[in-house]
């Protein structure tokens, strides 16, 4: 730290100090390597525990080094409790989950307190529908730390001179990470808060969502219009108005008579569907959820004790505590009918949650929850921040206990750190304005440098019309995120792919087609952040650690360690240094394409590409080519992971793993393609090799797995 900001840091601490209580000594131990708890003197286990974010409770391992010296100073007001650590000249910091703005996270502040926030209004878009405690930082010599504040109560985070969280809550204590890599960060961080479930096949398909399709002809029609416009697309969603005036877990008896048919309809043509599920229960005597959750009472209380009730969509609600455990049970229940019409996978919106008319659109932080089973009643200002994560583990439980052989799906749009155990999310109300769109790879990265895996935003934008040239941009680059999913406000243009003209159509058609050619190697990533932390969509500097100009570039990003996807609106875009050599995957050329984004490819890697499919139930790694980009060397390796794309026989071993080697000699490339690991029994395979130079590809015919061999042309 230079003098200057050192002499500012002792200030803003000496500030503090003069009107607060600095609350060392502190009790510190290691928790795992190079990994230590910090508990400030006031720190009350009743007040905190047990721990939302951790998987388990952290097993203290010993005393910490002598040589540690990255600690916090812990301080309480009589209104707020901190923790602070000094930043270093150089720090680059990331993380702090679901965040507008750039990458980097200097200079920034958020507020952790989940809001409903239409078109990232609120607070100058300081506070959105997540809260994440947690804090990526990377030195210059790419050495990197992580800082948990395990603290579900509303708080602050503030990243300029100092890293300080700020919570309104009692003291809290911190866990800190210390690693070679920000890559290892990131994979410990999930070793504590838990990692992404390996989703089902069709969850990574491109899916189709709009407020609404109704009634139900209306959802037909757009599943048969990607089949007729030969547009690939695994999932059609509906939005609050298949329900019965907003009451969940009901349908509307004239615009949806028959859910079941509904979903076998689509079902038949190879796709799926996903479901609403809010959290508000319409506060209405005779209707069946209402008088259940009354009679067993389950909602949450106002400061009085008493129901509290609040308006959202269908007039005033109620809405399940879901900090007892009887109430999640109950929740969980509800799923059992709903689900048995064929149902695939749940939508939980609304749940941070939102009430129309409350303080910050939600419930008044004196409201009470009681509860129950492992968790102590308190006040919603210690679990607001968790609401929507302890409903979507209650609905994840339900699915399951419904379809026991199926992978469960459920898309929260509220979370916390930690919540990725239970499902994917997306960034919310986005607007259809190129900003939105821009900023929507910062927004996945640091979400997915967060823990949270598996997300993505409104493909198009979300709130008002999107123009033909914003929505071709949007999808040749969506395309390329962890989930993808085009959705759209009521009230705006229809925003499926073939209403903004022949040439979007055919820019849509090309990117959702590249999507499904990749998706072997998608899918490997996935397994790969379900096995190692590790997430699908990554910042570029993870490249390359030790350039620093790499570390603000959210212009491009990469889609697991071997791709760079750079959307054709970004201009004079860093990448990192090496050979990384430009694809195409489905005979498009998007070095002459207007919207395709490049996609680089690492020398010294090979990706599996499979075939075009018009949905995942036509997947298959029967016939795979293999793109192979060679190193100086003249080698490359890559892998593929494969299994039954749904169900859980993988985790009894039912699941294979590929290696591919390939090597160079005489201008000959030859490939070693080996099944590693696991018994799952694949079909017997042929495999093309595509070999990207730099200025030729080659590429053989169909081979056998032991004839993998090619002459380069030259
Ligand atoms: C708010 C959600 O963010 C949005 O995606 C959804 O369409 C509306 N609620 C209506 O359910």
């Amino acid at each position: 730290m230079n003098k200057l900001k050192l002499s500012l840091f002792m200030l803003f601490v000496a500030t503090i100090a003069s009107a607060s209580t600095k609350c060392d000594p502190i009790r510190s131990k290691f928790i795992g390597d190079q990994i230590a708890i910090f508990y400030p003197s006031n720190f009350d286990p009743a007040a905190n525990l047990p721990s939302l974010a951790f998987v388990k409770e952290p097993v203290e391992t010993g005393d910490i080094s002598k040589d540690w010296n990255f600690t916090p100073s812990f301080y309480a007001t009589g209104k707020e409790t901190y923790a602070t650590f000094p930043v270093e000249k150089g720090i680059s910091l990331y993380g702090t989950g679901e965040v507008t703005g750039s990458l980097l996270r200097n200079g920034k502040s958020i507020e952790l307190w989940n809001t409903d926030t239409p078109g990232y209004q609120r607070v100058n878009g300081n506070r959105l529908y997540h809260s994440h405690p947690w804090v990526l930082g990377v030195r210059e010599d790419g050495t990197a730390f992580g800082i948990i504040a395990d603290n579900t109560w509303k708080q602050k985070l503030i990243l300029n001179d100092s890293i300080r969280f700020i919570s309104e809550g009692p003291a809290f204590r911190v866990v800190v990470i210390e690693r070679k890599t920000p890559q290892e960060v990131v994979m410990a961080l999930t070793d504590l808060v838990g990692k992404i479930n390996l989703p089902p096949l069709w969850s990574l398909g491109y899916q189709q969502c709009r407020w609404s399709y109704e009634p139900d002809s209306r959802a037909k029609e757009v599943a048969e219009g990607f089949i007729s416009h030969k547009i690939p697309c695994d999932v059609i969603w509906f939005d609050i108005d298949y329900m019965d005036s907003f009451r969940i877990f009901t349908f509307d008896k004239t615009k949806f008579p028959d859910p079941r048919g509904m979903n076998n309809y689509l079902h038949d043509r190879g796709m799926r569907s996903v479901w609403m599920i809010d959290p508000g229960v319409k506060l209405e005597k005779g209707y069946s959820v209402y008088d259940e959750g009354k009679k067993q009472d389950n909602w949450v209380k106002d400061a009085f004790r008493k129901d509290f009730v609040g308006p959202v969509w269908p007039g005033n609600c109620v809405f399940p505590d879901f900090t007892g455990r009887k109430t999640r049970e109950w929740w969980s229940g509800l799923y059992k009918n709903f689900m048995a019409t064929g149902i695939d996978g749940v939508w939980n919106d609304m749940n941070e949650p939102s009430v129309f008319n409350g303080p910050d659109g939600t419930m008044p932080t004196n409201n009470w929850h009681r509860g129950g089973g492992d968790l102590p009643a308190g006040p919603h200002l210690r679990y607001h921040n968790v609401y929507g994560m302890l409903m979507v583990q209650a609905t994840m439980e339900g699915i399951l206990k419904a379809n026991p052989d199926k992978r469960p799906f459920i898309l929260s749009r509220s979370g916390f750190l930690g919540s990725h155990r239970y499902g994917a999310t997306w960034t919310g109300d986005n607007l259809a304005i190129v900003e939105h769109m821009k900023m929507s790879i910062p927004m996945s990265i640091n979400l997915s440098l967060s823990g949270q895996a598996f997300n993505g935003p409104d493909i198009g934008g979300f709130g008002q019309n999107t123009s033909p040239e914003l929505f071709a941009q949007w999808m040749s680059m969506g395309i390329f995120f962890p989930f993808t999913r085009g959705h759209a406000c009521k009230g705006t243009n229809n925003k499926e792919p073939w209403n903004f003209g022949p040439v979007v159509e055919k820019a849509c058609q090309t990117a959702i087609n590249r999507r499904y050619r990749l998706m072997p190697y998608i899918y490997t990533l996935f397994h790969e952040a379900a096995t190692t932390g590790m997430p699908v969509m990554r910042p570029t500097f993870f490249a390359d650690i030790k350039d620093l100009n790499l570390r603000p570039v959210d212009d491009n990003f990469l889609l697991g360690s071997d791709l760079l996807i750079i959307p054709k609106w970004a201009k004079n875009s860093l990448i990192p240094k090496g050979n990384w050599r430009v694809i195409s995957i489905n005979g498009e050329e998007s070095k002459n394409d207007e919207y395709q984004a490049d996609v680089l490819q690492r020398e010294g890697t090979i990706i599996p590409v499979g075939n075009l499919i018009q949905s995942t139930a036509k997947y298959s790694t029967d016939s795979l080519t293999l793109f192979v980009s060679l190193d100086t060397n003249g080698k490359a390796e890559g892998s593929l992971y494969e299994d039954a794309n749904d169900g859980f026989e993988y985790t009894k071993g039912e699941y294979c793993i590929w290696t591919f080697n390939a090597d160079t000699e005489d201008n000959i490339v030859s490939v070693v393609a080996k099944q590693l690991k696991g018994k799952f029994k694949s079909k017997p395979k042929l495999f093309k090799i595509k070999v990207i130079e730099n200025n030729n590809v080659t590429e053989s015919s169909w081979l056998r797995p032991n004839q993998l061999k090619v002459r380069l042309i030259n």
